[in-house]
């Protein structure tokens, strides 16, 4: 027998983003702006560090293992009820949790070809058989394929609507034309984790207006609500599904500090406001200045940009003269998209520093062929 099973020995863990430190360390740079982790450029809600402040002195104590304040809001908000709910350690927390719970023996796992990354290392580390389906030639899930791909085995499919790394939706049509198609004993993660930066989309198929016994609906505190570093998410299903969950996770997960703040961050309506303001207007902004710059941008639906290259060696070339411009952007090369790279929406300042160091790496890239 061997020590370390075979899907962990070949398992590629999660390869994170540049910090801004090394960055700066390496390439000599004062000013850095990292635009490669999809996280909320205007810092965590405000709410969220006050009510986080006022319990610094109670962390002697473990955190309530049912976390009743956080679940009993997100009950009375989404208008479901509290056994809907459950809370973890970011939205890949609950993931994780899933995987433990459902899978068994024979089960597969259906999902999109390079679809998050997150999800696909719980996939591979699960040792289970696993089916990708590819993309339409817009990048977008082809539910149509997968449903045919849907066989006696599968269990869980992982849909990500918005998806990362592409930012692009599939619509509530293809949605409900796949969820006819998707017998009661697979289970569907619906990874919504950018969702409120698609809400104004009405072609966008908001998993809570349609409550699937078989959908479990995943959400997160760490984007809109920049609350990335405190690792809090939050999930809807059906109460079976809920009660399972719950004898899974760790007893004392999410810490009091997660709890704590999801449940103030929730109820942050300015915060998030100015999230949403301020990341849609720097989409429309990036999106012009990218097609300016003579760039193809994938049309998409969160705080990111996914932006077509004329292949891989452009693709390489623009973000290394992006980084050494003091920009970190995201090569989708690890993704599996070689000819894009992806972009995070920024304050209005870094989006204007990422715009003039994309027209300097152009204009280089222009004198260096001419
Ligand atoms: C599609 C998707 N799902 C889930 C997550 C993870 O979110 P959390 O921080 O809640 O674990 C991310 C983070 O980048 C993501 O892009």
């Amino acid at each position: 027998m061997p020590l370390v099973p075979k899907a962990i020995k070949n398992l590629r863990p999660y390869s994170p983003g540049k910090p801004i430190a090394e960055v700066q360390r390496e390439l000599g740079l004062e000013r850095v702006v990292k635009l490669a982790s999809n996280e909320n450029p205007w810092g965590p809600s405000p709410r969220a560090i006050e009510a986080v402040s006022g319990e610094l002195s109670g962390l002697h104590r473990y955190p309530d293992m049912l976390a009743r304040d956080l679940r009993s809001a997100l009950a009375a908000r989404f208008d479901v009820k509290v056994e809907n709910v459950v809370v973890g350690s970011g939205s890949e927390g609950i993931m994780a949790n899933i995987m433990r719970t459902f899978l068994c023996d024979e089960d597969e796992i259906l999902t999109a070809e390079n679809t998050f990354v997150g999800f696909m290392v719980l996939a591979n580390g699960s040792g289970r058989k696993i089916t990708l389906v590819p993309r339409r030639a817009d990048y977008r899930y082809d539910l149509e394929s997968m449903s045919r791909e849907i066989n006696e085995y599968t269990k869980i499919i992982y849909l990500a609507n918005p998806d990362n790394p592409t930012g692009t939706i599939f619509t509530r049509e293809e949605f409900d034309a796949f969820m006819k198609l998707v017998p009661s004993r697979c289970l569907v993660i619906y990874d919504e984790a950018y969702i409120e930066f698609a809400a104004d989309d009405a072609r966008f198929p908001d998993s809570m207006s349609y409550r699937y016994d078989n959908v479990i609906t995943l959400r997160t505190f760490s984007k809109a609500y920049g609350l990335a570093g405190l690792r809090i998410g939050y999930g809807f299903a059906h109460e079976d599904l809920i009660a399972n969950l719950m004898k899974v996770k760790l007893p004392f997960e999410p810490s009091v500090l997660a709890q704590i703040a999801g449940r103030a961050a929730l109820e942050d309506h300015d915060f998030l406001d100015h999230t949403l303001k301020g990341t849609l207007a720097g989409r429309e902004l990036l999106t012009a200045g990218l097609r300016d710059a003579g760039f193809e941008v994938v049309p998409g639906s969160t705080n990111f940009l996914a932006v077509k290259t004329s292949g891989p060696e452009a693709s390489a070339e623009i973000c290394q003269n992006l980084l050494e411009r003091g920009v970190i952007v995201r090569p989708l090369t690890p993704f599996g998209f070689p000819e894009l790279f992806r972009v995070t929406i920024g304050t209005e300042e870094e989006n204007a520093f990422f715009i003039e160091a994309l027209k300097e790496a152009q204009g280089r890239e222009l004198s260096a062929g001419g």
